[in-house]
């Protein structure tokens, strides 16, 4: 009985305890409500800071030692292959071809790399995760002109 009781005990404090922290998430939910519906929609892209920011990191930890510093490409000419045959890792900048490409194209190329089709980018698929794959999409978006993205926008439309 005595056992039962200090059972009891304990549960009825547990359960005081988590109404209380209930309580307490939703007036803290209540009175932040208006920033948090802002960086919910926030759009996925080149006008989301936030994301753009985590892309930059993602891009200089992965990609920056061949795609280069600002994603500017690492020869002169990239279309042009190495002596070994393979081709250097094009600009992703806005002024090489990847924003003719739609954005499932270029997760796709990111996810799979060059190596299955005799090129040399590895695959990200395991070594990213989405949020940093969309932020690193983000962020190279970022890097092409006004004009370029404005007519990737165009032609991509809803893909
Ligand atoms: C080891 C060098 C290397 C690394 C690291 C690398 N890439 Fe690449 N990337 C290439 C090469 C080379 C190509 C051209 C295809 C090929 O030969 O594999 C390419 C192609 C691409 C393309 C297609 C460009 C186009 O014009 O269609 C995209 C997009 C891309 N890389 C993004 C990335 C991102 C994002 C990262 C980092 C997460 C990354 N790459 C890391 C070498 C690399």
């Amino acid at each position: 009985m005595k056992i039962n009781l200090s059972f009891l005990t304990i549960l009825l404090f547990a359960l005081t305890a988590c109404g209380e922290a209930e309580t307490t998430a939703k007036k803290s939910v209540a009175t932040t409500d208006a920033p948090n519906v802002q960086i919910k929609t926030m759009p996925s892209g080149p006008s989301n800071t936030a994301e753009v920011m985590r892309g930059r990191g993602v891009f200089k930890e992965h990609c920056q030692v061949c795609h280069g510093e600002k994603a500017i490409g690492q020869v002169a000419n990239w279309r042009e292959p190495l002596a070994d045959g393979k081709y250097p890792a094009p600009p992703l900048d806005g002024t090489g071809h990847a924003w003719h490409h739609p954005e499932a194209t270029l997760l796709q190329t990111i996810n799979k790399g060059g190596m299955a089709i005799g090129g040399t980018m590895p695959a990200f698929k395991d070594k990213l995760s989405a949020k940093d794959k969309r932020a690193v999409l983000s962020y190279i978006e970022s890097l092409w002109p006004t004009k370029t993205y404005q007519m990737w926008l165009q032609r991509n439309k809803g893909h």
